[in-house]
């Protein structure tokens, strides 16, 4: 097995492990992996559907998502498609996902089927980082803070894609989370808000909540704690969607990345209550 660090935040690119493989002995290895380095990156994964499926049971219980129909024959995957002829793509902002869930999401398993030649990289940046670089007057402003998450326009924003089906939910979610989290297996802090979903902070007047929040948005962008992947067709990415925010590139532009599908299989895993 070989380790290739992706950025000085977080990040590896692993070789000689294969997730065709879903033993347990297998998972411990990538599991121990994943808490470390927060996002893996695996090229040539031929697998397939059930293959996917497989491996990320050993995870835990797979969710379905909240909004988006899931695939015909494999209801626990969802496809992320960009049509050629489309700018944008589902998950274009830095976000954490479906934080307006009393649960959410554990750990996301991407698989890339049909990549541009060019653009729609996707960034992922460090919220462990990100909690521990924030100066000590954040710290105390943040500290027992909780925030409304909240889901208030997600489900139309499913039909903004041409290829992405909603699943004919409408409802919305909001849940409260505490602001600095504690991650269940490694103990570390986690700085939990986000510019996506994250609303207000709770005790704090609209105009204190609004810029206190803008101050932690801008903290968790700095290029500094992220890394960024350029996808090939079969690689898979596996993040902690608990300790990291992404997002997918938009960078398609007439004569480059425009013009090109783009099309990915996602499953995710049942995460717990952010305490
Ligand atoms: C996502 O936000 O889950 C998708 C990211 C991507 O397709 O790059």
């Amino acid at each position: 097995m070989k380790i290739n660090l992706i950025s000085g935040a977080l990040g590896a690119e692993i070789s000689g492990l294969d997730l065709k493989d879903s033993s347990e002995e297998n998972w411990r290895v990538i599991n121990q992996l994943l808490l470390e380095h927060k996002v893996l990156f695996f090229r040539n994964q031929n697998i397939s559907a059930e293959e996917q499926i497989n491996f990320a049971k050993r995870f835990g219980p797979i969710e379905r998502h909240v909004y988006v129909k899931g695939r015909d024959q494999y209801p626990e995957i969802i496809r992320i498609i960009k049509k050629p002829d489309e700018k944008q793509q589902w998950g274009e902002t830095w976000h954490t996902d479906v934080s307006y869930n009393p649960k959410p999401t554990k750990v996301i398993i991407l698989r890339s089927i049909k990549i541009p030649p060019v653009g729609g990289d996707t960034m992922f940046s460090n919220m462990e980082l990100a909690y521990e670089t924030l100066d000590n007057d954040l710290k105390e402003k943040i500290k027992d803070k909780k925030a409304v998450h909240s889901s208030l326009g997600a489900a139309a924003f499913v039909d903004a894609y041409k290829g992405m089906e909603g699943n004919g939910n409408l409802d919305e979610y909001s849940n409260i989370h505490p602001i600095v989290r504690t991650h269940p297996e490694t103990g570390k802090k986690i700085l939990y808000v986000n510019s996506m979903y994250t609303k207000r902070i709770e005790g704090l007047d609209e105009s204190e909540s609004s810029k206190l929040l803008k101050e932690l948005f801008a903290h968790q962008e700095r290029l500094d704690l992220t890394c960024r992947f350029k996808w090939t067709e079969n690689a898979v990415a596996i993040w902690d969607n608990r300790s990291t925010q992404h997002q997918g590139l938009t960078d398609f532009f007439p004569g480059r990345g425009l013009g090109h599908e783009r099309v990915m299989d996602r499953i995710a895993i049942e995460g717990d209550q952010p305490i």
